[in-house]
């Protein structure tokens, strides 16, 4: 949204700005020295869990993710705090904090720092800082015909989220979402890294769809995703279908519909869970298809278990998305 605030408002004019904020993509970018990139990113939102340590733990790999998607490596991160004391005490930001510190050392990230406000909603997140060799950055532009697409966490957070919610998903299916929300995709990061991948980006609040027609727009290529092929929780299936989808990706539907061609036989279920928004959802990455299987197994290997090629890159039409 800030970049679409910021459209007209020029900024200081620098050389060293690799990725700024008019390119939308999931981090800034500034050059060092020949073989140093500086990554900055920030997080933060409000608890869609109850659980503060899982909330804390999510928060944190959702943060940390810009930074893997760009192909960086996460080195320190600061506390973003907003919290009512009176009302929920300081054990609850304990757990929570805890909880993303948990991940910060699974991501090898010291946590150098913080600020934190009194306010009525509380909100969690942290703005993190990482390196990149600027030859072997990924920014969510760079694909290119004869591509196949790869997608590294399934679908269906942001539905099953709203069903939690509404009190109706099992304490199993809580379990399930909570884990693979506070995965990291840190080793999925570091896979890719062996490959020719030509453009990367996580996939977050806009949806798989919305993130794709970020990547697509004013490329000259046409994306096709197989439906079929696109893995999906199958809990968010069954809640779709009772209508738990969130206001979210309706939102992101009606914003990106005209670039997204779908077939007569794709549902609204699917079609909504292909807009659904995601917290700490799996990268979504590019790569020429003669080494998409490698990079798939070798991605499942190294612990992204429902890795999965969805599509390709086509060279007809122009900032179009066919759903097949
Ligand atoms: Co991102
Ligand atoms: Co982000
Ligand atoms: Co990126």
């Amino acid at each position: 949204m800030l970049n679409r605030i910021l459209a007209d408002i020029d900024p200081l004019p620098d050389s060293r700005v690799l990725v700024g904020f008019d390119k939308a993509d999931d981090a800034g970018v500034y050059l060092l020295d020949k073989k140093t990139a500086l990554i900055q990113t920030v997080d933060f939102f409000t608890p869609i869990i109850d659980d503060p340590y899982d909330f804390g733990r999510i928060s944190a790999a959702n943060a940390l993710s810009d930074i893997y998607a760009m192909g960086g490596v996460p080195k320190t991160a600061m506390n973003i705090v907003a919290y009512p004391m009176q009302k929920l005490g300081k054990d609850i930001l304990r757990a929570v904090l805890s909880g993303g510190i948990e991940k910060l050392k699974e991501a090898e990230t010291v946590l150098i720092g913080g600020h934190s406000i009194e306010d009525d909603e509380f909100k969690y997140g942290l703005s993190v800082t990482g390196f990149v060799h600027p030859q072997h950055l990924y920014t969510n532009k760079g694909f290119r015909p004869g591509d196949s697409l790869i997608l590294t966490k399934p679908l269906g957070t942001g539905i099953i989220n709203t069903a939690i919610k509404g009190g109706l998903a099992s304490p199993e299916t809580i379990l399930k979402v909570t884990d693979l929300m506070a995965e990291l995709n840190k080793n999925a990061s570091e896979v890719m890294k062996s490959y020719p991948v030509t453009a990367c980006t996580d996939i977050t609040g806009f949806g798989l769809l919305g993130h794709l027609a970020e990547m697509v727009l004013g490329t000259d290529i046409c994306v096709t995703i197989e439906s079929q092929s696109v893995p999906v929780l199958p809990e968010a299936l069954e809640f779709a279908a009772m209508g738990f989808v969130p206001a979210g990706a309706h939102r992101n539907r009606s914003f990106r519909q005209e670039m997204v061609k779908l077939a007569p036989d794709i549902s609204p279920i699917m079609r909504d869970v292909l807009f659904d928004p995601q917290t700490s959802g799996g990268l979504l990455l590019g790569c020429p298809a003669k080494h998409a299987v490698e990079l798939k197994k070798h991605l499942i290997a190294k612990g992204a278990q429902h890795t999965a090629i969805i599509g390709k890159v086509d060279g007809q039409g122009k900032d179009i998305i066919n759903i097949v």
